[in-house]
């Protein structure tokens, strides 16, 4: 990987960065690391790159020509084909993390523009930066420093700079903790021991002793990495304190349909990207309000699990409408006998449509293409049929089964319960946890999960 650096002070970024662990990756060709004297490029007799600010102020700017020209070279030069992100260190940029260390060292070419003095003419930054980065909210004299901090991180990353037992796997914040403490010989010093369970050759117990240490030290010294790790496992804790009633936010967690927004002993907040759907759950109204806080309602439905939820979406954000359904769920592991005179299968877009799909589609708030495309609609078909399927079935794309529609002249002859456990049969081999959802007033549809083996949960949902 190649970094070049735009700076005045070319000897410093060398001399800092031609060292140690960074100094032996140069000297195997795995970096490259070349400062670019910025004073090499100024077209001022004297050697000036830097002049007094227009409306006056303290201070010196850099001019904008000798740090376009040295860019020009630079770039000009470059073998990526990629286009050149130029990251310009300075403390109005976007703080400098782990991640972007990460994301960073997927780049075969790096541009570091270094301010100093006073800033940089507003001009040339617009011209050529795409990257505004900052190492903490403190200033610094110049940016060779941040600059270096930034390479040393990003450099870290590239397959060959570490040696496997450098490698930095279990390193504060490669999964979002903190690291444990370590300990080298001797076993006793000053007084201290080293903690029994490391000398005890126990891999397992070492192992969690260290998870333990990694908790405990991210809780109490950096509250706010603590508060985003692991929001998922969190979520769960909470919503598998009432495991039926939240099936469905629980389902969506594990079939990864979802983003975990919040979670804490006081509730849980996810988001559904594909079908915008907040899924929402709090012990409070107070709990309640500081999730929908987080949420943007523009374009948003949200699913409630508690009435006064849903009381809170309609004052917060002046919706109106809520719809009151009941959550059934097939929680036995073992699948449904599927009766052998009611054939079930897929629907395709080559045979005739009828009715149904598209009834479906709106009633369970889908796309009825979509549905037919990714092959999550199924019906029956009578063999004699061309006016399409007499009952179909779907899996929603948040994860539930829509609950069967059958036309009115074929019901009671068992289709929606084939269809239903055709279903609940087709989830479970998916691994999942079957689960439907109907309006609280719609007894056909209660009845009909109540007949396959589904329970209903008390809680109602409410959806806004
Ligand atoms: N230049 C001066 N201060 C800086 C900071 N905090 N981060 C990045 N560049 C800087």
């Amino acid at each position: 990987m190649r970094f070049h650096i735009l700076t005045l002070f070319p000897e410093m970024v060398e001399n800092g960065l031609r060292t140690s662990i960074l100094g032996r990756a140069c000297q195997k060709g795995i970096l490259d690391i070349h400062a670019v004297n910025i004073r090499d490029f100024t077209l001022d007799r004297h050697g000036r790159v830097d002049d007094y600010p227009y409306g006056g102020g303290a201070g010196m700017l850099m001019q904008a020509q000798p740090i376009y020209d040295a860019y020009r070279a630079v770039a000009s030069a470059c073998r990526s084909k990629r286009p050149l992100r130029v990251i310009y260190t300075t403390p109005q940029g976007r703080i400098f993390d782990q991640k972007m260390a990460r994301e960073l060292a997927q780049e075969e070419e790096l541009i570091f523009l270094c301010g100093h003095y006073e800033g940089v003419d507003e001009r040339v930054l617009e011209e050529i930066v795409t990257d505004q980065v900052s190492l903490g909210d403190y200033v610094l004299t110049g940016g060779e420093l941040p600059a270096m901090v930034m390479i040393d991180a990003i450099s870290r990353m590239v397959p060959g700079v570490l040696k496997n037992e450098e490698s930095g796997e279990t390193e504060s914040f490669g999964d979002g903790l903190l690291e444990y403490p370590q300990y080298t010989r001797p076993e006793e010093w000053r007084g201290r021991q080293v903690p029994e369970v490391l000398l005890s050759g126990d891999h397992g117990r070492v192992e969690k002793w260290r998870q333990e240490r990694s908790l405990e030290r991210t809780r109490l010294r950096r509250p706010d990495l603590y508060a985003r790790y692991d929001l998922p496992g969190k979520a769960l804790e909470y919503l598998r304190q009432d495991r039926l009633g939240h099936t469905d936010m629980i389902e969506n967690i594990r079939r990864r349909l979802v983003r975990v927004v919040a979670a804490s002993e006081s509730g849980v907040l996810l988001w559904n990207p594909k079908s915008s759907v907040y899924l929402l759950t709090a012990r409070d109204r107070d709990a309640g309000e500081r999730l929908l806080s987080l949420t943007k309602p523009d374009g948003a439905i949200y699913c409630c699990h508690q009435r006064f939820l849903a009381e809170s979406v309609a004052g917060r954000f002046g919706r109106e409408t809520v719809r009151e359904c009941c959550q059934a769920v097939y929680s036995r592991k073992t699948p449904l006998p599927e009766p052998e005179d009611v054939a079930v299968r897929p629907l395709d877009r080559t045979e005739p449509e009828g009715a149904l799909p598209r009834h479906f589609a709106s009633v369970h708030g889908e796309d009825p293409d979509c549905l037919i495309r990714e092959g999550r609609l199924f019906g029956v078909c009578p063999a004699d049929g061309d006016e399409g399927p007499v009952g179909v079935i779907g899996l929603c794309i948040d994860g539930r089964i829509g609950m069967p529609l059958v036309l009115a002249p074929y019901r009671r002859r068992g289709i929606g319960q084939a269809l239903l456990r055709f279903g609940i049969n087709r989830t479970l081999e998916m691994g999942w946890t079957p689960y439907a959802q109907m309006g609280a007033d719609d007894m056909p549809s209660l009845t009909l999960a109540e007949a396959v083996g589904m329970r209903i949960c008390r809680e109602k949902l409410y959806w806004i």
